[in-house]
């Protein structure tokens, strides 16, 4: 197998479903080498053994992106047995949808800690180590709440807007170095994360559950909800050569909702 990442080593943290599972799978098409990092280790097999049941390469790694010493050991077993790390995706995140009046400090540090915190420590591993060899490239999971303020989501966006921050300052202390940093802010895509916040969301708009994405179709220039595979592209192009060029930069896949 050949192609765009060929025997790239890719790590993807939040790797076992939802978007992260699409770039493990889009990038091990693309001959990358894949590292599947996730907090739930079955969930992370599942994804590895479907790659190579495919003809790809991948291992699966238990992995609390909140917790140092998990995201070290992750990064130094993944040099060891796979080689050194080209392409670091912060995909894992946790998503509460409520009132800020009702918002706690648990909820408040879960958001800050997976999603915030989490890319904060898998970039210094990454980057580290990407130091040592000769460069490597970096993609932040941000949001259409990373560049836009919303109701119910004072915690979520706190932490995507913070994550275009932590991406364009990584991009131009390390560009020197051969270290490129970019984010996507993906819109809406249907994913296990939505089934556990689906209610919430209806609750904010004053809609059934099953209204929720229908009405999101109407408020989307391209008249359709986002898929894993429109954010594992995006991913892929950022990942890949052609993307050599690009860094610091917060790319939207959302089909016209958001444009700056
Ligand atoms: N789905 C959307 O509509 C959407 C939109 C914009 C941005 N995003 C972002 O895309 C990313 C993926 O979202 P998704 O919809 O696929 O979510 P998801 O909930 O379906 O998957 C997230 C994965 O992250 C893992 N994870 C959670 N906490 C972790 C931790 N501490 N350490 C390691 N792994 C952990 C989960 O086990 C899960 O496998 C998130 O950062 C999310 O904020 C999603």
């Amino acid at each position: 197998m050949s192609g765009r990442l060929d025997k790239r080593v890719a790590v993807i943290t939040g790797g076992g479903r939802g978007i992260g599972a699409q770039i493990c799978r889009t990038f091990a098409e693309e001959g990358a080498v894949v590292a599947v990092l996730d907090i739930q280790q079955e969930a992370a097999e599942q994804v590895a053994e479907e790659i190579r049941g495919s003809a790809g390469q991948a291992i699966a790694m238990a992995c609390d992106v909140t917790n140092r010493d998990d995201v070290e050991q992750a990064a130094d077993q993944i040099e060891r047995e796979l080689g050194p790390l080209n392409v670091w995706v912060n995909n894992a995140g946790v998503s509460y949808i409520l009132p800020f009046l009702e918002c706690t400090d648990e909820i408040w540090d879960r958001t800050l800690n997976v999603n915030l915190k989490g890319a904060f420590l898998c970039c210094q591993a990454a980057i580290r180590r990407m130091l040592s060899h000769q460069g490597g490239v970096i993609i932040n999971m941000s949001s259409q709440s990373g560049k836009v303020g919303n109701s119910h989501y004072a915690a979520y966006c706190a932490s995507k807007f913070g994550i275009i921050g932590l991406t364009q300052s990584l991009a131009v202390e390390f560009a020197a170095q051969g270290i490129r940093v970019n984010a996507i802010c993906p819109g809406v895509v249907p994913t296990p994360m939505w089934d556990t916040q689906i209610e919430d969301y209806a609750r904010k708009r004053g809609l059934k559950p099953e209204e929720v994405m229908s009405y999101f179709e109407s408020k989307i220039p391209m008249g359709r909800i986002g898929t894993a595979k429109d954010v594992a592209h995006a991913a892929l192009f950022l990942a890949s050569d052609e993307a050599d060029y690009i860094t610091g930069q917060a790319l939207n896949v959302s089909g016209g909702s958001v444009m700056h």
